[in-house]
């Protein structure tokens, strides 16, 4: 596939960093690039999915949204990583706490995706695949919130590919018997694409709202937990 992608304008894989955050919102990706990264360039506006490349820390970092869902975000997955030469993508979310002890605010390290997305039934016979994020990007990112004070949780997680979902009676609670921490839509995507293209992934989320508790936490409140988790991602971003 020739550069610019349909999606991506970036004229060349210079533009962007081995690295890209993502966020799903581009208003989000635009938050960290303006709050946290000097000598700033833009390298996409197409469909509004904004992207930015710039210095945290004196280490060269990019960050973009992915929209929302599997098959908008692993669109900007596959071509960072197959066409822009990307190594590193590390989402940065929101997602439902799924068990009691999971409060609104904390982190959640999704160690392993469960889906009931289609997007890799079929490809592997007899064998349900499980999606999994890069090992050692994975235990970084534990250590360092655990370290930062940051009240986290490693753990399989639901990706969904509906916000309104309504499953069978029991269903939701055999995923929370069997351990599942959270629900969000796209980390099954991301595991899936990096696996496919032996490139490195990890997903963490601030916990936005409880299908245990039925809180959710107001926009406001929700930004500012959302930055713990801005920081820990780029603390962590490989150069
Ligand atoms: N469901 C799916 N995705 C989410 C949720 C949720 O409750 N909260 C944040 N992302």
């Amino acid at each position: 596939m020739p550069i610019p992608t349909p999606h991506i304008e970036a004229k060349s894989p210079d533009e962007i960093a081995n690295t890209v955050l993502m966020p799903g919102d581009p208003l989000r990706a635009k938050f960290i690039a303006e709050t946290y990264l000097e000598d700033v360039t833009q390298f996409n506006r197409v469909r509004g999915m904004l992207g930015f490349t710039g210095y945290y820390k004196g280490k060269r970092v990019s960050v973009m949204g992915s929209g929302m869902g599997i098959p908008s975000a692993v669109i900007y997955y596959h071509e960072l990583f197959a066409f822009y030469e990307v190594d590193t993508i590390i989402r940065i979310g929101t997602a439902g706490a799924m068990q009691a002890n999971i409060a609104l605010r904390d982190i959640v390290i999704a160690t392993a995706s469960n889906t009931d997305s289609n997007l890799n039934s079929g490809l592997f016979g007899p064998y349900t695949f499980c999606p999994t994020p890069d090992f050692d990007l994975m235990i970084e990112a534990y250590e360092r919130a655990k370290e930062l004070g940051i009240c986290v949780h490693a753990g399989t997680v639901c990706s969904s590919d509906l916000f309104y979902r309504e499953l069978d009676p029991g269903v939701t609670e055999r995923l929370q018997q069997y351990g599942a921490l959270a629900v969000e839509m796209e980390s099954a995507g991301l595991y899936m694409t990096a696996r496919k293209l032996g490139k490195r992934a990890l997903a963490m989320f601030t916990v936005s709202d409880s299908l245990v508790t039925h809180e959710a936490e107001s926009a406001q409140a929700r930004q500012e937990a959302y930055r713990h988790m801005m920081e820990l991602g780029l603390e962590i971003a490989p150069a």
